[in-house]
């Protein structure tokens, strides 16, 4: 008897603390909100954002989408809760706009792996050949690089460059990937996301025992071994259009967590397992209400191009937005 009670008690207070928190998380998104408005700013969220982030967001998307808002936009200052690479392209294409990265030290490991030297020794390596840089790179890598890609344009955009070698950075597998799809050799150079190098062909298998009929959705940015299981392969937002559009149960969704989210607001009925247990980016987590708050409020963490940097970068990605 005693038990019970207690349980009861528990289930009671965690029932007010989840009351507590939701009501907390409205409030910061209201006052978000009012800021936006009063700041003629513009909230843009990447798919993996946290749900109360997403939620507030003037626009969600995947990298491409996100960099042509970016580019549309009539506001005088862009919220980008992303990481630093989506801010930086943001602010090469708009030098009359602020760019507020909320937490600056949102970061992509996947950046760091390569270098603007690197990138000029591959030019002297491979004469001629042209260099499409995928957006995760620094503006500094941008700006030696001919063109820019993401995942929902690199085979496009490689194959609509003259020559038979093509040098892509920095991630192998989004390069092993478009070799799939192009007579053209690629130079791939040795970069990776850590958290889509986690799942394994062995994990797909598991789940598919264990969930029979699963689709299993992947991001290019998945090993080589991966993609040969998928069933589909796009950026996140294809992965968006492709669960709505698909008649099945389960889907393994071979990608950062925080797309999940709004897969099941979307799509009553459908299950959606994580691939992987290790697919959480920890910088596209690093962003909390607060910090936009904080951001936006005292005008802190403005992403700054040295100008030099950003009118070669701005070429790279004009040259893909063309396409
Ligand atoms: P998308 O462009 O497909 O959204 O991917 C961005 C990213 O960083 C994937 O890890
Ligand atoms: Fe970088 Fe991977 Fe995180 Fe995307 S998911 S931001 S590529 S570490």
């Amino acid at each position: 008897m005693f038990l019970m009670k207690e349980y009861l008690n528990t289930n009671i207070v965690d029932k007010l603390n989840k009351d507590d928190k939701d009501r907390d998380i409205k409030v910061k998104q209201d006052l978000i909100r009012n800021l936006l408005k009063e700041k003629n700013a513009i909230l843009l969220a990447h798919n993996y954002q946290r749900g109360e982030i997403q939620d507030i967001a003037d626009f969600q998307g995947d990298s491409l989408e996100l960099s042509i808002k970016a580019n549309k936009t009539d506001a005088s200052i862009i919220v980008f809760c992303g990481v630093r690479f989506m801010a930086e392209s943001a602010a090469i294409m708009n030098p009359d706009k602020i760019v507020i990265l909320p937490n600056k030290n949102a970061g992509c490991p996947m950046v760091d792996m390569i270098t603007p030297n690197d990138i000029i020794n591959l030019k002297k390596d491979y004469q001629g050949a042209p260099v499409v840089a995928y957006v995760n790179t620094s503006a500094e890598c941008k700006a030696v690089s001919d063109i820019c890609c993401t995942s929902a344009n690199a085979v496009k955009v490689v194959n609509s460059l003259a020559g038979e070698k093509v040098i892509m950075v920095p991630d192998k597998n989004l390069g092993s990937y478009v070799q799939r799809f192009t007579d053209k050799e690629i130079i791939n150079w040795p970069g990776y996301c850590p958290p889509h190098r986690r799942t394994t062909p062995g994990d797909i298998k598991a789940l598919k025992e264990k969930y029979p009929g699963a689709v299993f959705v992947a991001h290019p940015e998945s090993t080589p071994e991966t993609i040969d299981v998928a069933d589909h392969v796009s950026s996140t937002s294809g992965m968006y259009r492709y669960v709505k559009e698909t008649d099945a149960k389960y889907f393994i969704i071979g990608t950062e967590r925080g797309i999940i989210y709004k897969m099941e607001r979307e799509n009553q009925g459908k299950v959606f397992i994580p691939a992987n247990s290790g697919l959480v980016c920890p910088n596209m987590k690093r962003t909390h209400l607060e910090d936009i708050i904080e951001s936006l409020t005292g005008m802190k963490n403005i992403i700054e191009v040295p100008e030099d940097i950003r009118i070669k970068a701005r070429k790279s990605i004009e040259n893909m937005l063309a396409l």
